[in-house]
């Protein structure tokens, strides 16, 4: 018979993903960007450098279990099914490519500098190319979130297909 929820790492990787993106989309457009690039930005610079890197990896790791642990037959229909898909997989490359951009916006103004070796923090990120990138992706993270949520909303209480047990929520 096949398994109707995901593997246990994969349900752990979900949600730990998911808390972390929260909070870097909330804590990065609503503290960090309104903070001048004084020293008292080092440290919230530093935590969000780090968690956005292990964001990155958990995309990584996500794919790698993937293969080690196949996902449960899709809960909707075949167009609605594949429908699904392509919006996850379009979330992971957003939160792939917003881990890069931010890695290239610090390498090339010297915020990595600044947050782990002593550097100076650039006057503001503006005119660099990937802060653009970065900014512009993290819009389109939030729409595929939302997206996402409200999908789930609707098998979960309109279909009524318990599908958020598949991610360890409650039983079918
Ligand atoms: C992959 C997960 C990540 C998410 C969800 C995320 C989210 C965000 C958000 C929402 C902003 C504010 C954008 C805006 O309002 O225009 C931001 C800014 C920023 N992020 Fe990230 N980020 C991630 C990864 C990273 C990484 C890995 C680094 C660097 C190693 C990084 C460095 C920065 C920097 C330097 C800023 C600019 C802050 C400023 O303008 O003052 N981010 N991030």
């Amino acid at each position: 018979m096949q398994n109707f929820r995901y593997a246990l790492p994969r349900i752990v990787v979900h949600w730990l993903a998911a808390a972390l993106i929260l909070f870097l989309l909330v804590a990065g457009s609503l503290v960090l960007t309104e903070m001048p690039n004084t020293t008292e930005k080092v440290g919230n610079l530093r935590i969000h450098m780090i968690l956005g890197g292990l964001a990155g990896l958990l995309v990584l790791i996500r794919l790698v279990l993937g293969r080690v642990h196949p996902a449960p037959a899709p809960a909707a229909g075949d167009t609605m099914g594949k429908v699904g898909h392509v919006g996850n997989v379009l979330l992971n490359l957003t939160i792939l490519f917003m881990a890069m951009s931010g890695m290239l916006l610090v390498l090339q103004s010297g915020a990595l500098d600044a947050a782990f070796f002593g550097g100076v923090l650039p006057e503001d990120f503006k005119a660099f190319i990937p802060r653009k990138v970065h900014g512009l992706l993290s819009r389109v993270a939030m729409g595929l979130i939302a997206l996402h949520v409200l999908a789930a909303a609707y098998h979960q209480f309109i279909v009524k297909d318990g599908l958020l047990s598949r991610m360890g929520l409650g039983s079918r």
